[in-house]
């Protein structure tokens, strides 16, 4: 199971109301384009999503939207570096038939999410973002001085919101982005979310609950508002959304009162930080297609045996004879992954004591590696010959996605007073 510590505290949310009630929370995460998915991706971000995809209500995307504003000059690509991904996401074992597996752009109301919530969303908010600088730095031979690129963290806002996610699972690298989601959720929540009669609408809703459950909802908002009693707000929440007969836009009223003055439009996510192993490269450093250290989960055996074998060790190994430490080992990180309590403590006596040569040492983790790859490898084989049914399955993805993103919209605009129908 993910690990549900690391979930970032929060006071109270969907996110846990989820936990009163039978709905599964929805999560929403999308993965960038660039280029053939490797371990890294494996270990970070898949296996993740593996776990999730029957426990919750899984939309998971290609963001290609999000891989252009740093590779707008390489667009030519896109169509088969998106197919690739699809392909190996499928081959990893993730289930069309759980989550909802669509294409960013495919979804133009992403777009019209983003240009919305862009009127509400300073220019130096932005700027702040961690990323907007880090990124400029290390990718400094582009220019990311785009307009386009200073909105990315804005666009992965409006692709959570659009779905009103609960959780986002996420690496650390991205917690500023769900800070910033949850910001300009309560921000447009607080501009758009109020209505000259709320509180009378308020009144009437309850009015609807009858008095024995009106009378409970009162009391717990007053803890809750009183107290900061969260557990309150909780079971509140819980309550008006096991009521049979609340319609839509009295349950957000409900809730949006048990904290302030308006309407809950767009909830605020979580950000779900999972602990995933760090997968080192063959160079030792972070796995990563841009420093060309990387295992392609279908790179072929002879490549993985090769890749492997050339792995840089612990220096202090210059010859067998010299012992060695596992700790300054990029390869001992690996058998962290693949290895059990013997192989491990094999590799750590034969390491320090030089027992044992660092071919040798290499050795389970090849076999191990290429062991979980092959099968990948081969399903993703049969799927990339497959056109048709990948096609099938986005198609039908894009479409459930596209449902759901098109009533978030209604609702927004409707906020907004941008209604002309
Ligand atoms: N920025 C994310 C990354 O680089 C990808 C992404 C885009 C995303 N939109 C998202 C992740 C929405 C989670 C939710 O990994
Ligand atoms: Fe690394 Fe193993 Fe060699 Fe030790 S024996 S340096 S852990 S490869």
């Amino acid at each position: 199971m993910p690990d549900y510590g690391k979930v970032q505290a929060r006071q109270h949310g969907v996110a846990d109301l989820n936990l009163y009630s039978s709905r599964k929370v929805r999560v929403v995460s999308g993965m960038r384009p660039t280029g053939a998915l490797h371990l890294g991706h494996y270990y970070g971000v898949l296996k993740n999503w593996l776990e999730l995809q029957d426990s919750h209500e899984c939309f998971f995307f290609v963001a290609d939207w999000h891989a252009l504003t740093t590779h707008y000059d390489e667009a030519g690509g896109f169509t088969s570096r998106v197919f690739d991904m699809l392909v190996d996401w499928l081959a990893c074992g993730i289930n069309p038939g759980s989550a909802t597996l669509f294409v960013q752009s495919q979804i133009a109301e992403h777009a019209e999410l983003h240009l919305l919530l862009s009127m509400i969303t300073s220019q130096s908010r932005l700027e702040r973002v961690p990323s907007y600088k880090d990124q400029q730095t290390r990718l400094h031979d582009k220019d990311l001085t785009t307009y386009g690129f200073l909105g990315y963290p804005l666009l992965q806002s409006a692709d959570i919101l659009i779905y009103k996610a609960g959780l986002v699972p996420v690496g650390e690298d991205q917690v500023a982005h769900i800070e910033l989601t949850r910001e300009i959720a309560r921000r447009f929540n607080h501009i758009y979310g109020r209505e000259g009669d709320f509180k009378s609408k308020v009144d009437q809703a309850l009015d609807k609950l009858g008095k024995k459950t009106a009378k409970l909802y009162r009391e717990l908002r007053r803890k809750f508002q009183e107290r900061g009693d969260t557990e309150s707000f909780k079971v509140a929440c819980a309550l008006i959304e096991s009521q049979p007969n609340v319609s839509k836009g009295d349950s957000d009223r409900l809730i949006g009162y048990l904290e302030g003055g308006s309407r809950i439009i767009l909830p605020e996510p979580e950000a779900m930080l999972t602990a995933a192993p760090k997968v080192p490269g063959v160079d030792g450093d972070k796995m990563s297609k841009s420093y060309n250290n990387v295992i392609a989960l279908r790179e072929p055996d002879e490549r993985i045996e090769a890749k492997i074998k050339s792995m840089k060790t612990d220096p202090a190994r210059a010859k067998r004879r010299d012992p060695g430490d596992p700790e300054k080992c990029p390869v001992w990180q690996l058998h962290r992954i693949y290895s059990d309590r013997q192989v491990r403590q094999w590799v750590v006596e034969g390491c320090t004591t030089a027992g044992i040569g660092c071919l040798d040492c290499k050795r389970p983790v090849i076999d191990r590696m290429k062991a979980e790859i092959a099968p990948i490898r081969e399903r993703a084989q049969e799927y990339a010959a497959d056109r048709v049914t990948i096609e099938k399955i986005v198609a039908e993805g894009n479409e459930a996605a596209r449902d759901v993103a098109k009533e978030t919209l209604e609702e927004v605009r409707r906020a907004m007073g941008m209604e002309y129908r």
